[in-house]
């Protein structure tokens, strides 16, 4: 019977064709490691965040009067509505660690360079927009620290010339943050932006299908194939990859887990104390500072002093991640084969963008910012290397096959 209604499935629409092309009979290197668990975890996180969404709407008020009240009700009286909403807090927390450890796997397997560049853009569309979406969504609960980071961060647009202040009253649509700046952000929280975000995803799956997976040599393992056109350094993705993706996701679970229901608020990083008290246009905070997944662009823009060139500063720190692939001029791709110098560039990368979010999610003094200073040159350096370096860089020989 099942085969049956799987012929009858088939003569309408490609579905067995679909499973073996992109599961079944989709071949995958054979050497992944640990760092290509976090494409499998970032979907699932995806999913958390819709699912969780999708119910909190269902008590959510999205007015300024009603919204900081809804909130406590969801946590108090609804049916495990706190687990709901630490789900979904903890949750947006989670995807950024899991987006910034795929986007580190990318840069240091060389997995933006070509043919995967269309593959690293969609990646970096989905970055931005995934930004837009955490940042509208912590204006929701409608707490101090969502009030004042709005207004901090929108009225940065208004450093832009001539059209500025047109362009941050269009964004509140309100002379401040105000009931209208909520509506409008739940209403790109919830529906507009999650759709961009599942098609974009639905994209960037697309195009790693076409070209296939990089690893962690770096090698092309369709320029390899045996008599009947697999590829000799290829595995099935399922069952090999759907069982170490269960690993991986049982391992990030516990981890997870033990966040949600002993520290939620994430010491004040994933849920900041301000955010506790409902928004008050009349009292500023006394530290206003974005959830730590926005503190390395932050530090970056307080680092300059003027605003104009602050804000472009800020830009161009995530602008120049989209060219990447154009910046980086060396034919070897895995840090494996690479030269000491480009390996030093990366660490320093890493170490740079970690002591930014320390700066940046920190009150600002005269020392702390020539700290910031100096970060955002190496920041901006390490893409100015690469482009220098990696022409003429000296590299180890690769090898013909996966090693293990
Ligand atoms: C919702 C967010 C995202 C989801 C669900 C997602 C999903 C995936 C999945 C399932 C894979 C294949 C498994 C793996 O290689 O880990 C993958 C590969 C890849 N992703 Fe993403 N991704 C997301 C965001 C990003 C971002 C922000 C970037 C970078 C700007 C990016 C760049 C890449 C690259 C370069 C690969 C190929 C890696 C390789 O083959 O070595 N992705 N992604």
């Amino acid at each position: 019977m099942i085969k049956n209604l799987v012929d009858w499935i088939d003569a309408r629409i490609p579905m067995t064709a679909t499973y073996n092309r992109h599961v079944g009979q989709y071949a995958t290197p054979t050497n992944f490691n640990f760092w290509y668990f976090f494409g499998s975890l970032a979907m699932l996180v995806l999913v958390n965040q819709l699912l969780t969404g999708i119910w909190l709407t269902m008590n959510y008020v999205p007015t300024a009067e009603g919204a900081f009240a809804s909130i406590e009700y969801i946590m108090r009286d609804v049916e495990y509505g706190w687990l709901l909403r630490y789900m979904h807090s903890t949750g947006a927390s989670a995807f950024f660690v899991v987006i910034y450890l795929h986007m580190f796997r990318g840069l240091i397997y060389g997995s933006y360079q070509k043919p995967r560049e269309l593959l690293w853009l969609f990646g970096m569309l989905i970055f931005l927009v995934l930004m837009a979406e955490a940042f509208m969504g912590y204006l929701l609960p409608w707490g101090q620290m969502s009030y004042w980071g709005a207004q901090v961060i929108i009225s940065l647009f208004g450093a832009i010339p001539f059209i500025g202040d047109d362009l941050t009253l269009w964004i509140r649509g309100d002379f401040v943050v105000s009931g209208a700046t909520l509506n409008r952000f739940f209403a790109l929280h919830v529906i507009a932006l999650p759709l961009v975000l599942v098609v974009l995803v639905f994209l960037h799956l697309i195009a790693l299908h076409e070209v296939g997976s990089n690893n962690p040599d770096g090698i092309e393992i369709k320029k390899n194939k045996d008599e009947n056109g697999w590829p000799v350094d290829g595995i099935p993705f399922h069952p090999y990859y759907t069982v170490k993706d269960i690993f991986g996701t049982a391992g990030f679970l516990i981890i997870f887990c033990y966040v949600l229901f002993f520290m939620p608020e994430g010491g004040g990083y994933f849920l900041e104390g301000p955010n506790f008290e409902a928004a008050n246009p009349m009292k500023t905070p006394e530290h206003i500072a974005p959830v730590w997944y926005f503190t390395p662009f932050y530090a970056i823009l307080r680092a300059i002093p003027d605003k104009l060139i602050g804000v472009m500063g800020m830009g161009l720190a995530i602008a120049v991640l989209f060219v990447l692939p154009w910046l980086d001029r060396c034919k070897v791709k895995s840090i494996r084969y690479r030269s000491l110098t480009h390996k030093l560039n990366i660490a320093q990368f890493a170490i740079s963008f970690i002591i930014l979010g320390y700066l940046g999610a920190v009150p600002a003094t005269p020392e702390l910012t020539i700290a910031a200073r100096v970060f955002t040159l190496t920041y901006f350096g390490f893409f100015f290397f690469l482009w220098l370096y990696s022409k003429n860089e000296k590299t180890k020989p690769v090898p013909e096959r996966l090693t293990h």
